[in-house]
């Protein structure tokens, strides 16, 4: 599909982002836009309204959508692009409380049978429901219009449940754009390339040859200004839930038949299906729970997460957890994933740890193979291998590990007249994708059941078994327990 088309060539696009005034919008959502149409990826006549409850005028919220673009991407934007861009927006007041929402946004949308509408619905998950019922009652869900929403899709099965089928009740499947942010990610699209688009993982890419596989989310921020939100949901269901099980369902899936949504989701789907339950009887030795205490992070001294709150919290901010995937690929590889809240680097990363050598003719001096794959801050992924050690001994050959790295951000440099690579943000590619109506990286409801089913299964055993959250102090990697976890396997160690 060529830069500047949309899925429907023939009627005007318009994008409408509901809650164009908030936090996200501001921070991610426009200067993405901004960029996309930069880039020449928006069609010429695309329109874009901003809906919100504030009555700020168009002018005051365009005076802010430049604000917050320049801050963001100030070296990368110029007067001319950013005044082109500010000309497609129109601010629109409209409260979700008042019937009339559907009416004054058709008055404003125009002739609506020649528009192909997508609605971002940048606001509370609460807002779902009454929002795709004005949608609905003004007939503005009719196809090729779609929506785009974004976690907490619930915070278990059963909540998750009624927010998909109020918004089902409006938007079919393929018009519901569910967002994990990191699916447009850079360098986790890269996975699939790198699984698919080589020959010399596949033949090695399971039990036989892997003997665990780790993948860690580390933050060194808190929670901040997000105490309300976070107290309700904590680590697993904030992380764990949807970016750390879609980062396993692309490591672990089946080669798909194609790159298609379906062919592609289905995969991820099994994969979630596969995952062996963890229940009250094996709770305690499968997963970590912890809370931040007092300590530093990122060069700042933390008073803890209950001080921060000011009350007594059963909130973790830190889990791990030990799975496996019952499968013929999988079965006796544990995984271990992690992700927190206060620790001492801000990193994601995969490591695919190999089996030992069957037999070594060099002794205890080979290490087995170890594949690092780094998303964040840089992308970078590397290979150890064995080495002979150079130079001459009179024992003979020595062997010394050596990495056979690709640092991407070096590969890929696209930096031009001094300035530096622009970091895209990842919401470019998945508003770029719905406005093409191509939603293979989004998750899809039957991914989203899955999930949460796994999970509300350990929170179940958390509770039966009253396992409350350790605390570490800030600044560390998490608790005790969260090394307990992976040093009974046999003396594993996280990759720290
Ligand atoms: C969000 C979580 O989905 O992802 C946040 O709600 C978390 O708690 C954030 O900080 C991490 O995203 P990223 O892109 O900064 O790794």
């Amino acid at each position: 599909m060529s830069a500047s088309s949309g899925s429907n060539g023939a009627r005007q696009q318009v994008f409408v982002l509901v809650g164009g005034t908030g936090d996200l919008a501001m921070r991610m959502l426009w200067p993405s836009l901004a960029m996309l149409d930069q880039e020449g990826f928006l069609a010429d006549n695309l329109r874009i309204i901003s809906v919100a409850r504030e009555d700020c005028g168009t002018e005051v919220c365009v005076d802010r959508i430049g604000n917050a673009v320049t801050s963001r991407f100030g070296q990368w934007t110029t007067p001319e692009a950013l005044s082109r861009f500010r000309k497609r927006i129109v601010h629109v007041a409209l409260d979700a409380a008042h019937d009339d929402w559907g009416s004054k946004l058709k008055a404003e949308l125009g002739d609506v049978e020649h528009l192909d509408i997508v609605f971002f619905l940048s606001v509370s998950p609460s807002l779902f429901k009454p929002i795709c019922e004005h949608i609905e009652r003004a007939g503005l869900n009719k196809a090729p219009n779609r929506v785009i929403i974004e976690k907490p899709i619930g915070r278990d099965l059963a909540t998750s449940k009624v927010i998909n089928d109020s918004v089902a009740h409006a938007f079919a499947e393929d018009r519901t754009f569910r967002i994990d942010h990191y699916l447009g990610k850079e360098t986790v699209q890269n996975l699939i390339a790198l699984r698919f688009g080589n020959m010399v993982f596949e033949p090695l890419w399971n039990s036989q040859s892997i003997d665990h596989i780790q993948i860690t989310i580390a933050e060194t921020v808190g929670v901040a200004d997000r105490l309300g939100y976070y107290d309700e949901y904590g680590a697993i269901r904030d992380m764990l839930q949807n970016h750390l099980l879609q980062l396993l369902c692309l490591l672990a899936m089946e080669p798909p038949s194609a790159l298609t949504s379906d062919a592609l989701r289905d995969e991820k789907v099994k994969v979630l299906r596969s995952l062996k339950a963890i229940t009250a009887e094996n709770v305690l030795t499968n997963t970590a729970r912890g809370q931040y205490g007092p300590g530093f992070a990122d060069g700042h001294p933390v008073a803890g997460y209950e001080a921060e709150k000011g009350s007594p919290s059963n909130t973790e901010t830190f889990v791990a957890i030990k799975a496996e995937i019952a499968n013929w690929r999988w079965a006796g590889t544990p995984i271990y994933m992690r992700t927190g809240k206060c620790l001492p680097s801000r990193t994601t990363e995969i490591v695919i740890q190999f089996k030992p050598l069957p037999h070594s003719i060099f002794g205890p001096e080979a290490q087995a193979n170890r594949l690092l794959i780094r998303l964040q801050p840089e992308e970078d992924i590397s290979l150890t291998l064995m080495n002979k050690a150079p130079g001459l001994t009179s024992e003979g050959v020595h062997l010394q590990p050596l990495d056979l790295s690709l640092s991407l951000i070096k590969a890929f440099d696209d930096s031009k007249d001094g300035k530096p690579p622009r970091r895209r943000i990842a919401y470019e590619r998945l508003i770029l994708d719905a406005l093409n109506g191509n939603n293979a990286q989004f998750v899809r409801r039957d991914e989203v059941e899955a999930a949460w089913t796994w999970v509300d299964g350990i929170i179940k055993a958390w509770h039966e078994k009253d396992m409350k959250p350790q605390k570490y102090p800030a600044g560390t990697f998490g608790p005790v327990s969260a090394f307990s976890l992976i040093e009974r396997d046999n003396g594993r160690m996280w990759n720290d």
